[in-house]
């Protein structure tokens, strides 16, 4: 199978949550960035979540877990389960397998969404987790949107924003605009760099952006 440009070994793509197996397909799975998720959602105790780039469900099992722990909250997970050559996309009928496998399908309500769309005028949520094949576009657009949400305490975590990933072949052979040199205009942090790397936006994070500026 094929991951941004590179043959990967699906075996390795596996990862373990304090002791149990999350064997969900994903490039989280290889570094077990599940875990940084799932920490994230215990810190932040969001009551809502709102999830752009489902795919097989990797990160929705890991976020519910952390909800299931703290025994309250939902997920909305949203994709628009279409094909995106060269990337990979999201199967609704296998990510409802992965929920109940995981017994968290009562927390998660599965939704059809285009992110662009529904960035225009975006629900109330407390964290975002927005992974739809990111690169420095998709996240200036996110985050300047979402500018009023952040500023309420709202938190995107999303995924990559480090150097490395700016630098993975494909993000070069596509011309893709990078994300790490955007993180002092936008205000967010690189939370973990290992592949294929997860960030953060708080209100916290210095927020410098003025539209119209460079
Ligand atoms: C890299 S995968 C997500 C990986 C997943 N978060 C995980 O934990 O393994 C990207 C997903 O985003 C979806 N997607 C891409 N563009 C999208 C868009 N504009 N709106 C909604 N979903 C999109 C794809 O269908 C695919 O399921």
């Amino acid at each position: 199978m094929y991951l941004f440009g590179r043959q990967i070994d699906i075996r390795k793509h596996r990862m373990f949550l304090f002791g149990k197996r999350i064997d969900i397909y994903s490039s989280f799975a290889e570094n077990n960035l599940g875990k940084v998720i799932y920490k994230t959602v215990l810190d932040y105790k969001p009551m809502k979540i709102v999830e752009f780039g489902v795919l097989q469900g990797y990160a929705t099992v890991c976020m519910a877990l952390a909800l299931k722990k703290l025994g309250r909250g939902k997920i909305v997970s949203y994709d628009d389960w279409q094909p995106h050559e060269p990337h990979l996309c999201g199967d609704i009928e296998t990510v409802k397998k992965n929920l109940q496998r995981y017994k968290v399908l009562h927390l998660v309500e599965l939704k059809t969404a285009d992110f662009f769309q529904w960035v225009v005028n975006p629900e109330p949520f407390d964290l975002l987790f927005l992974d739809i094949d990111n690169d420095g576009r998709i996240i200036e657009l996110a985050i300047t949107k979402l500018q009023t949400h952040i500023q309420k305490g709202a938190v995107i975590l999303f995924e990559g924003g480090s150097e490395q990933r700016d630098n993975l072949d494909f993000v070069i052979a596509n011309n893709q605009a990078p994300m790490y040199p955007l993180r002092e205009k936008l205000g967010f942090k690189v939370l973990d760099r290992r592949h294929p790397s997860i960030s953060i936006c708080t209100k916290d994070v210095k927020y410098s952006y003025r539209p119209g500026r460079d």
